[in-house]
């Protein structure tokens, strides 16, 4: 064999089987093969075990697949490349022409894109409600057979709360689908309401330090494999390495969590005591309109805190730009602390009567707490604020 050819079939190394690596290896291989025709026809028609085409599976895909779907309290997660792909994919797959859909005005800006222009191409027609309408909700739900209604909660920016019950007990009553995105609350809450699907971004939580995108679909095993045969075909895949490097953040998701909250709930306090602040949003804080159903709701609240300066644009953004601690970027679940100022929030397209129903104005700054000291993060938001004011 000469070295042109032996580097391209390099010796095996076998780790024996009582010899286990603590954390499992990156499977970074597209193809796996079986020594027998046969054998790989046999995995091919679902009656053995194993791997093939990365596009299809792949074990670092599916020790994550496994971990996610055990937290959520489901059966199965099917990973793509990033939150939106889970969306998309969801929706596509489980949607046909002449279905109808239920979105909301607070829903993820891409959300409403992908009911409101995807789907729509494709003959599906969509009602975008408030996730407050709940009599809306339940006229829309009677008056029209709905295929699915997708919701968030909390939901962004401004962390309204849905009332799952609510919307999965009407949903259910009439023959339609909840796909829940999830991504603010975390894989550890609402496993134990009545949703088919949740959707999670891992880009955020998951992964927690904001270099690596994915997304998981999470659901029974009937639907998973459903959904699966389709979004297979329009292949979103995740990338081995991606998959390792989440599976690496979920072995701290809980910590920083949990320290996220509680900073969270420490910035947001602090800000619903100054003077320059109108209004908070964090459904932690017993003045939040939907706290008691938050409580009732989910185990902790999140790190996501909005609130409505004095004034509106001009120190929303010069507020934001004075602070040192907060990048002023997208996305939200990262260890470091992020801010988005009220010129870089989305509603731009809403009706006049959408916009006031989003509770989105023109001081509304977002802010993604994350695991610094909360007396840093204060002390940080106490000078950005009075700097926003100096004329
Ligand atoms: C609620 C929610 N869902 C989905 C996404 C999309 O996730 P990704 O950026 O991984 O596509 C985001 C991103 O900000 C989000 O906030």
């Amino acid at each position: 064999m000469t070295n042109n050819t032996f580097v391209n079939h390099p010796p095996e190394v076998v780790v024996p089987d009582d010899n286990r690596p603590l954390v499992a290896p990156i499977y970074q291989s597209v193809k796996f093969s079986f020594d027998d025709p046969a054998e790989t026809l046999r995995f091919l028609r679902g009656e053995r075990a194993g791997f093939f085409y990365s596009r299809t599976s792949n074990p670092t895909l599916r020790q994550l697949e496994l971990t996610l779907a055990q937290i959520q309290g489901r059966g199965d997660c099917l990973l793509v490349g990033s939150g939106v792909a889970t969306i998309a994919a969801t929706l596509l797959a489980l949607c046909k022409q002449g279905d109808h859909v239920l979105a909301f005005i607070e829903s993820y800006g891409p959300t409403r894109y992908i009911v409101q222009h995807l789907l729509a191409k494709y003959g599906v027609t969509h009602s975008l409600l408030s996730i407050e309408d709940l009599a809306g909700i339940e006229r829309v739900l009677d008056a029209s057979p709905t295929r699915l209604v997708v919701f968030e909660s909390p939901t962004n920016p401004v962390t309204k709360i849905a009332d799952i019950e609510h919307l999965t007990t009407h949903a259910r009553r009439t023959g339609c689908l909840t796909v829940m995105d999830n991504t603010f609350a975390g894989f550890h809450n609402h496993g134990a309401y009545d949703v088919d699907v949740f959707l999670h971004s891992l880009t955020k939580y998951a992964s927690g330090h904001g270099d690596v995108m994915g997304g998981a679909i999470i659901a029974d095993a009937a639907l998973i494999d459903r959904i699966r045969k389709d979004v297979v075909s329009m292949g979103p895949t995740l990338d081995p390495h991606a998959a390792f490097l989440i599976q690496r953040g979920m072995r701290t998701y809980f910590l920083r969590y949990e320290r996220e909250c509680a900073n969270a709930l420490a910035v947001s306090r602090f800000l619903h005591s100054h003077a320059r602040v109108k209004r908070v949003f964090y459904p932690g804080l017993e003045t939040h309109p939907q706290h008691a159903l938050a409580k009732r709701q989910m185990k902790d609240f999140g790190s996501v805190v909005s609130f409505e300066v004095d004034g509106g644009l001009e120190e929303g953004n010069r507020f934001a730009q004075a602070l040192r601690l907060f990048s002023i970027t997208p996305s939200v679940g990262s260890t470091e602390s992020l801010v988005m100022p009220p010129q870089l929030l989305g509603g731009q397209e809403f009706t006049a009567a959408q916009r006031a129903a989003s509770l989105i104005g023109r001081g509304t700054v977002r802010l993604s707490i994350g695991i610094e000291d909360a007396t840093d993060l204060t002390a940080d938001l106490a000078q950005a604020l009075d700097a926003a004011f100096v004329t």
